[in-house]
């Protein structure tokens, strides 16, 4: 069955005809061109597909788009505002958090949806809000050190 999805995509209307049990995942890069959101497994397994809608980090590969109708969606295009990355794309940076990359939009934007719900939390509750992003190059460690950095700007007000 068609339908025509009306909803936002960082900040911009967007209107969209098409089966209503097509992905959101597929929308956004197919039809809209925004392949920084990543397809991974297609299956809700690795979260390579994470964004923001309503401001809570979901997969874009489990979310059809008869549930994105009048929704507000964020994906990894939208952090960076007037030239200047997000500070959690910053302390991804400053802190090596990537090898092939391809895990790390999907990380960030779950990071940015933890910071939404938990503006500050501590190193367990870091650890559990990006438990079940995988990352293939198994780059853990400077992922957890570059949410910490960016929690503790955050705790700083820096
Ligand atoms: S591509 Fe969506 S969870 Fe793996
Ligand atoms: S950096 Fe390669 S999948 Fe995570």
């Amino acid at each position: 069955m068609n339908l025509t999805a009306q909803f936002e995509v960082n900040g911009r209307e967007q209107r969209v005809s098409t089966d209503a049990k097509r992905t959101l995942l597929d929308v956004l890069r197919e039809d809209l061109g925004l392949t920084g959101t990543k397809f991974g497994c297609g299956e809700g397994q690795c979260r390579a597909c994470t964004v923001l809608i309503d401001g809570k980090a979901v997969q874009a590969c489990q979310t059809t788009m008869d549930e994105v109708d009048g929704r507000k969606i964020e994906t990894i295009e939208g952090l960076a505002n007037a030239g200047k990355l997000h500070p959690v794309q910053e302390a991804f940076i400053a802190e090596g958090a990537m090898q092939c990359g391809y895990c790390v939009p999907g990380m960030v934007m779950a990071t940015v949806g933890l910071f939404r719900r938990n503006p500050k939390p501590t190193a367990a509750e870091i650890t559990a809000g990006l438990n079940g992003n995988l990352c293939r190059c198994c780059g853990y460690v400077n992922v957890l050190k570059a949410v910490q950095r960016a929690a503790q700007i955050r705790k700083e007000g820096r």
